[in-house]
């Protein structure tokens, strides 16, 4: 019997970028079967982005990849692994400031269930390159536009002017 190869890439992807592409792009080479997990009951308090719009932003991003899909997940990562039988959990490791913590939720996860992580380097020219960092650049009016598909970008520039008019209409009530 052939034994499929699954792994999961959890985050939160407000919204994702070319470096979480990457990612993914290359744990599809690597296993049979990759399921993109989005992170419903992150705390991170000001998301820009719905759990939907992530997800559909993520499904159109990651279309080129066959053996990709996308979910999103509450509570436990390793729960969601258990439910969908996936012994893999990938992430992308940018530097060794990510490797503290990732390393702690590594131990942790696999303290919890029958799970390794593996670490894939990010690309040199993605290892600056964070959701937050994008998020913050593209409010002040920087150019964004290589480091997210084109779809983010465009969804992205919208939200921005959609929350800037929003705050704008609100300092005219006041
Ligand atoms: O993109 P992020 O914010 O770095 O993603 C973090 C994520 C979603 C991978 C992590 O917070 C997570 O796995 N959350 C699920 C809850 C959980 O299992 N917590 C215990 C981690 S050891």
């Amino acid at each position: 019997m052939r034994v499929v190869r699954k792994a999961v890439c959890p985050g939160s992807f407000d919204p994702v970028t070319n470096g979480h592409i990457d990612i993914v792009a290359r744990a599809s080479r690597l296993f049979d079967e990759v399921v993109v997990a989005v992170g419903l009951n992150q705390s991170k308090s000001r998301r820009l982005f719905t759990p939907e719009e992530r997800m559909e932003m993520l499904e159109k991003a990651c279309a080129p990849f066959s053996n990709v899909t996308v979910a999103g997940f509450d509570g436990l990562l390793t729960s969601f692994c258990e439910q969908h039988r996936i012994h893999a959990i990938v992430k992308g490791l940018r530097a060794v400031s990510d490797f503290d913590y990732e390393l702690q939720m590594a131990q942790m996860n696999s303290s919890l269930a029958d799970v390794e992580t593996v670490f894939i380097p990010t690309s040199p020219e993605n290892s600056f390159l964070a959701s937050s960092l994008v998020k913050e650049v593209a409010t002040f009016g920087g150019d964004v536009s290589g480091l997210v598909p084109p779809d983010v970008l465009t969804r992205l520039t919208q939200r921005l002017a959609e929350r800037a008019a929003a705050g704008e209409e609100q300092g005219r009530e006041r």
